[in-house]
């Protein structure tokens, strides 16, 4: 008997894109879609698992072993930095990582120590320091853009896809950092102990994604 496989996915798009790919690879797992307060849900071959966690933590669950396989942001998974295989780029999902704020702040002409809020603190940490450039980061979950408003920083670090919310908050990118999108994340060991199913799935997900590019 095959071993089941299982999946960490995160609620919302990256979810739905996820399982457009996979019922193009023959999986029949439309159903893990379908409203409902359940973490834990099976394809309809009971072959396949799927965990649905918040994204910060998919690649938790995926370096731990407990999911095999997980789609998860480019951006959250250089923010947690984890001992995964990251195989292909599923190309959407697509925002960038940038600078934001007034767009007359001048980041080179301030004095005084600049203030950045952020969620990718670690992201952030290594931007600036390879820079050489002293901040203070300021550590926040959610509502980014809040910070240059009320003055609690002078800039943000944060995901940008359509733009609208710096737009109708008058903001705008300062600078970008990265291009980002959705990644399929494999564990380690996974990928040897259960190849059989693994790597046929790799293989068949990159040959939809590149007949998508082409
Ligand atoms: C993200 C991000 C920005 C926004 C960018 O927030 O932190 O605020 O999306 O998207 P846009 O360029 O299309 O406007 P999210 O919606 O995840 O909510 P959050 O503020 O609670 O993090």
């Amino acid at each position: 008997m095959q071993d089941k496989v299982t999946f960490a996915l995160a609620k919302g798009r990256l979810a739905e894109k996820s399982v457009d790919i996979l019922e193009q690879c023959g999986i029949d797992c439309r159903r893990i879609l379908e409203p409902s307060r359940k973490l834990v849900m099976s394809d309809a071959s009971g072959k396949f698992e799927f965990i649905f966690v918040k994204p910060s933590d998919v690649p938790i669950y995926v370096e731990h072993g407990v999911a095999d396989v997980g789609v998860v942001g480019k951006d959250t998974l250089m923010e947690e930095d984890r001992d995964v295989y990251e195989l292909i780029d599923l190309g959407f999902a697509k925002c960038r990582l940038c600078l934001a704020g007034y767009k007359d702040f001048d980041m080179s002409k301030s004095r005084n120590l600049i203030k950045v809020a952020t969620k990718y603190v670690n992201i952030a940490k290594d931007f600036f320091d390879g820079r050489g450039q002293n901040v203070e980061i300021i550590p926040l979950h959610g509502s980014i853009e809040l910070g240059p408003i009320v003055g609690l920083s002078d800039i943000i670090l944060d995901i940008v896809e359509s733009g609208k919310t710096l737009q109708e908050n008058n903001l705008c990118a300062l600078e970008e950092i990265v291009n980002c999108s959705a990644r399929l994340i494999i564990n380690k060991v996974s990928l040897k102990t259960k190849a059989d199913v693994i790597k046929p799935l790799v293989k068949k997900i990159s040959d939809i994604i590149n007949n998508k590019e082409n």
